[in-house]
Formats: C-alpha cells, structure tokens, sequence
C-alpha cells in the first residue's frame, strides 16, 4: 500500500453491537463488550500503519434516549476501558482526546478523560479521538456560542474560525469515514468536519469488522476521484 494515499485522518462509526448480540440470543452488553475488543484491534492496526488521527463514534448525544441500564453499561465499559488503555497509550505515544459534550458525563469519567487527555497531550503517534456524547450539530451549537462570548467580529468569521472552535480543533478533516452495519447514515457524526470525505459502508457488524476489512476500505478509498469541486483529482 503507498504511503501517500494512506488517509490521514479516518473516522469510524462502531454501529451494529446490539444486533450482533441479539442474532446470537446473548444480551446487548456482549455485544458492547465485544465491540470494545474490535476497537482495539483496529486502534493496534491504525497505529502500525502510521495514520495520524483515528475517530472512533462511541456514544452519541442521541444514545442518552436509549433505556437507563444500557446506557449505565456503555458508560461502565468506557470507563473500565479508558482505565485499562491508559498505559497502553503513554508506552505506545498515542496521543488521546475526546470530543463531545462532557456536560452529561459523570464527574467520575470526565475528570479520568481529562487525566488521560492531559498526560498524553505532548505524544506524537497515532492521535486516537473518542466521540462521547457527542453530535455534530451540538458540537456546531457550542461553537456558535463560543463566536458570540469570544465577540469576534463578523468579517474574521470564516471557515478557519469555525473549524478552531469545534472539538476537532487542529485535527485534520477526515478523509475516510467508515460505518458498519448496514446503515447509510451520518448519525449527527462530524457534520462539519465530513464536507469532503469518502463515505466507506459495510454491512458487517461492528464486532465482525477485522482489520483487513479496515484495509478493504483503505483500498477502496484509494480508488476513488477526489475532486473537491474541480474537474480533475488534485490534493488539498
Ligand atoms: C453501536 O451499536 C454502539 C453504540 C451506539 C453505543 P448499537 O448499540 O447501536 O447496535 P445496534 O445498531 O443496535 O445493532
Ligand atoms: C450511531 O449509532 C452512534 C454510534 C455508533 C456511537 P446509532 O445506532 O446510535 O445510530 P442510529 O440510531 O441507528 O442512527
Ligand atoms: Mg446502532
């Protein structure tokens, strides 16, 4: 695979965990367990492969309509992640973020993502962004809000304004947005940030998605024509 069509940036939407389960009479938390494996496998081959931001969707702002025990479950299963990854990412370099409203989150888990956003903000390698409790349209809201209490003057709002004050600030837009599960839809995933992305689906579900599946969407991605409103292919 060249180097230079490799994705900077890809972003995945982990969807299909609960069905997973189900199909197999087992509850959806098997399901969510098995999706965070998946995760770090696929985290382990983004690293090997030198892409630079990987964003993985793992709760959206929506997810909180979902009943009360699930929604305890994922949280649970994030925060024993989080706390079981936390060596992994200093010895490896990976550098962690979350983006996403943290208003809902419980003081527990934000004060442990601020711990692990802190201690690896200087690291080089893989930077691994979480989506938690996140929606492209709050994500949008909160930067309106921030336009209007930094009082920046209307003619310095541009693109370059806006994308600083998104969670994404300084991270490249993604390239590559992958979604597995069959389903064709954004979700409220990087509204903003997926102007220009190449959209890879998959009907496999989230715990099925191996690693050379995330090569097969590399493949593919390399194929297409990426024209950004041109006439012909150029990079941006
Ligand atoms: C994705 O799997 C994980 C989260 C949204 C937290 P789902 O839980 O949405 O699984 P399905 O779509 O019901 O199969
Ligand atoms: C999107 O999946 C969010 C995540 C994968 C975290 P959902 O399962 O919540 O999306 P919808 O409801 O099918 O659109
Ligand atoms: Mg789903």
């Amino acid at each position: 695979m060249q180097k230079r069509t490799i994705p900077r940036h890809i972003g995945i939407i982990m969807d299909g965990n609960g069905r997973w389960a189900e199909m197999r009479g087992l509850p959806r938390l098997e399901g969510h367990k098995r999706g965070v494996a998946r995760a770090r496998e696929i985290i382990e081959t983004a690293y090997r492969m030198g892409i630079e931001v990987l964003t993985l969707y793992a709760f959206s702002i929506e997810n909180w309509r979902r009943p009360n025990d699930e929604i305890s479950i994922i949280m649970g299963l994030l925060e024993d992640t989080l706390k079981g990854e936390f060596n992994v990412f200093i010895e490896k370099g990976i550098r962690f973020r979350v983006i996403g409203n943290r208003e809902r989150l419980s003081g527990e888990l934000r004060k442990l993502i601020e711990l692990i956003e802190r201690s690896t903000e200087s690291n080089s390698k893989l930077t691994l962004q979480c989506a938690i409790s996140y929606g492209g349209r709050d994500e949008l809201i909160r930067a309106i809000k921030k336009l209007i209490n930094f009082k920046i003057p209307v003619h310095e709002i541009t693109e370059d304004c806006i994308s600083k004050l998104l969670d994404t600030a300084g991270i490249p837009d993604p390239e590559l947005l992958i979604r597995t599960s069959g389903e064709q839809r954004l979700s409220n995933f990087l509204l903003w940030q997926s102007a220009y992305s190449e959209f890879y689906f998959t009907p496999t579900l989230w715990p099925d998605f191996t690693k050379e599946e995330l090569l097969e969407a590399i493949y593919d991605y390399q194929s297409r024509e990426r024209r950004f409103g041109n006439v012909c292919s150029q990079s941006r």
